[in-house]
């Protein structure tokens, strides 16, 4: 009895230094892969940053958030590819810099907006709190359908809006430093598997 109290009190005490090691070890990593995706952020965003009064932590994770998990340039860049540089043709990727972002691909009715900075420096002419929520209840903060729909459609909306408010806000801050940019001429979406 006593021996196995004493083996009992043991683990516990094991499992005490454990358990803030542990903890400590989490955090670190989660630091580390917060901090790894700021600088891949920085690194992988296809235009140049006008980082003047942004916050550059927000700018790289978001630029993170658009350019390795969003996929917002597949939808809202026309061409999302310059000549020669389609991945989907086996092709090394060139991202079509001169119209980053700035929409204009037909979606059948559905055209992608302009979400790069307007001449006050809002993306897509949204305040963030617009664009907030926007992404957050789908409602079309321009009504440009509302014979349709009141809502976006096409833009996944749904999947974004489970995004955190940090990330909403990182995701803000890229657009908002970006170049404002023309869109190409309009294109049906398939363009860009066959261009
Ligand atoms: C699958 C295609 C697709 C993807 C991916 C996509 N969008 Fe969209 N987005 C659209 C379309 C199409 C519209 C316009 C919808 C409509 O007219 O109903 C739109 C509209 C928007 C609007 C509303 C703009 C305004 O002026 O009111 C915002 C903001 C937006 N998108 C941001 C983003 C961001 C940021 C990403 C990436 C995180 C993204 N979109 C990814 C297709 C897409």
């Amino acid at each position: 009895m006593k021996t196995s109290a004493i083996k009992l009190l043991a683990a516990l005490c094991l499992l005490a230094l454990a358990v803030p090691q542990s903890k400590a070890e989490d955090n670190r990593k989660r630091d580390d892969s917060e901090i790894n995706r700021i600088l891949t952020g920085l690194r992988i965003s296809p235009v140049g940053l006008n980082l003047r009064g942004k916050n550059i932590v927000l700018v790289g994770l978001g630029s993170y958030l658009v350019n390795a998990g969003g996929a917002c340039n597949d939808c809202h860049t026309n061409p999302p590819f310059q000549e020669g540089g389609n991945p989907f043709q086996g092709q090394p990727e060139k991202i079509n810099k001169e119209h980053f972002l700035a929409g204009g691909m037909m979606f059948g009715p559905f055209v992608s907006r302009n979400i790069t900075p307007d001449a006050n420096g809002l993306p897509a002419g949204l305040t963030y709190s617009q664009f907030k929520k926007a992404i957050r209840t789908g409602v079309d903060p321009d009504q440009l359908h509302p014979e349709i729909s009141p809502l976006l459609q096409v833009m996944p909306w749904p999947i974004y809006g489970r995004l955190s408010d940090h990330d909403l806000r990182a995701i803000y801050e890229y657009l908002r430093s970006i170049p404002h940019a023309e869109p190409g001429a309009p294109a049906p979406a398939a363009a860009r598997q066959t261009q």
